[in-house]
């Protein structure tokens, strides 16, 4: 019989895809299960870009211990991000764990499982390769967990060079690195059949996709590549980096028709002065300029990005022209944060820091003037037809649909038969709520 893997994930798509990854890799031995309780196998991927998500996987794994202590056979491992940063130092405060695997070195679960009842310690591995190329690791449909799903996340790079000053990433996930474009899709292909017909791509700067390699497409190129699979719909990415978004891919999200009009371009602050000191390579004014050439292509687009609060020496000038931004550009959503000092940056080491009360009330009024906007522009969808990729059910109720437009806007509708999962429908748009938008069908299109 098999064991049971329960898995608990933190941060970002591409754990979550990293998880599923673990899972398709241990398919021989273990089968997945929501419930650690019944678990063989706790592994929890974790996450380190703010101090807050860090301080959770302590609190997660604690909660483990005393499972152990009741089957003393159970084995809790920690991967991810926060594993690959402190490694052996996990060990201090974690006692307990049998292994940690590095954002690397999780790839190599089997053989540590199988060595861990003749090693008499944890064992830990987070060797960070600058030539390192994920293999190959293909969906499993048994395992994936809605084996019926429409949309998926598919990793096409590792890595980032960019050492924004705030940012851990580069020194937790390691040098760029760009998967053959080959092994891309076939493993698009392989969910195709599945039944997918969305994918994400995933890579913290999709925009400099091949661009190290030689004989590698770049990232327009990947999209027109991918594009050509028969069965797929709809193409998304992210993280675009502004610097890195070029004439020709804005060009190529206009003229394909599979790429969706939804572009995650984050912008991180509003002030030349703040933006040269985390480092991000581009002025507000060219940041201005790429969005009116997004919006000038492609109309209907719809912008979302991440915003950073209160970084050292954000003074209320500069915070002020952030806010201002967010009323030029009027994004679909942002995801904003207050500045958190991470281990190995830059800014760590900046001295003006701005006090915590100061970052609480930039981060208040940064989410009240977006949810004004938001509320703004979804109600202009009101009375309009959308094309809506069903992917199941509504969360709140069983009775109605739920899918999400082009520009990534999730979309609850009623229809007279609610067998529509994995089609692609028109909805007319009857009301804005505060996060979705809300419909009825009107015809089925593919
Ligand atoms: N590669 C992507 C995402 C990186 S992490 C990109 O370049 O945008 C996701 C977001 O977390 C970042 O965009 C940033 O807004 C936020 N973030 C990263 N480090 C942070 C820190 N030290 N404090 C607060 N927010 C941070
Ligand atoms: Fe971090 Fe910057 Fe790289 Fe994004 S581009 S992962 S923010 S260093
Ligand atoms: Fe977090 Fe690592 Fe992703 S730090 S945001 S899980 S790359």
């Amino acid at each position: 019989m098999k064991k049971r893997v329960y898995v608990k994930t933190f941060g970002c798509q591409m754990n979550e895809n990293d998880t599923e990854k673990v899972l398709f890799l241990l398919k021989d031995e273990y089968i997945p299960t929501d419930n650690p309780e019944e678990a063989d196998l706790i592994i929890i991927n974790t996450c380190s870009v703010r101090e807050k998500p860090q301080h959770k996987v302590y609190s997660e794994v604690g909660r483990y211990k005393s499972l152990k202590k009741k089957k003393p056979q159970l084995l809790i491992g920690v991967m991810g991000c926060v594993a690959q940063q402190e490694g052996e130092n996990l060990l201090v405060r974690l006692p307990y764990i049998d292994f940690a695997l590095g954002t690397q070195s999780f790839y190599r679960i089997k053989e540590v499982l199988e060595q861990l009842p003749k090693n008499p310690n944890p064992i830990v591995l987070t060797e960070l390769n600058p030539n390192f190329k994920p293999p190959l690791v293909l969906p499993e449909e048994s395992l994936i967990k809605d084996p019926e799903r429409v949309t998926a996340f598919v990793t096409i790079m590792q890595g980032c060079d960019n050492f924004c000053s705030y940012c851990i990433v580069p020194y937790v996930r390691g040098r760029e690195t760009s998967r053959p474009p080959e092994e891309i899709i076939e493993e698009i292909k392989r969910l195709v059949d599945l039944g997918v017909r969305e994918i994400t791509l995933l890579g913290q700067n999709v925009n400099s996709y091949g661009l190290k390699e030689t004989g590698y497409p770049d990232f327009s190129e990947l999209l027109n590549l991918i594009s050509q699979i028969e069965g797929l719909w709809r193409i998304r990415f992210t993280t675009s980096h502004p610097k890195d978004l070029s004439d020709r891919l804005i060009k190529t999200m206009a003229e394909n028709p599979k790429i969706c009009h939804h572009l995650h371009l984050p912008l991180q602050a509003g002030s030349n002065r703040v933006l040269k000191k985390m480092n991000r390579k581009y002025t507000k004014e060219e940041y201005l300029e790429k969005v009116a050439k997004l919006k000038a292509l492609i109309p209907d687009i719809a912008l979302t990005t991440d915003i950073i609060v209160g970084f050292p020496g954000e003074r209320e000038e500069d915070f002020e022209e952030t806010l201002e931004m967010l009323k030029i550009v009027r994004y679909h959503e942002i995801f904003s944060f207050k500045y958190s000092d991470r281990p190995f940056t830059a800014a760590k080491n900046f001295t003006d820091k701005v006090p915590e009360e100061e970052k609480e009330r930039r981060l208040e009024a940064v989410q009240k003037l977006q949810k004004t906007i938001t509320e703004e522009i979804y109600q202009e969808y009101v009375g309009k037809e959308v094309d809506v990729l069903v992917e199941g059910f509504s969360s709140k109720s069983k009775d109605k649909l739920m899918g999400r437009t082009t520009t990534n806007v999730i979309v609850n509708f009623s229809a007279p038969r609610l067998n529509l999962k994995g089609r692609l429908v028109k909805v007319k748009i009857e009301e804005a709520g505060k996060h979705s938008l809300k419909g009825i069908y009107l015809q089925t299109l593919k």
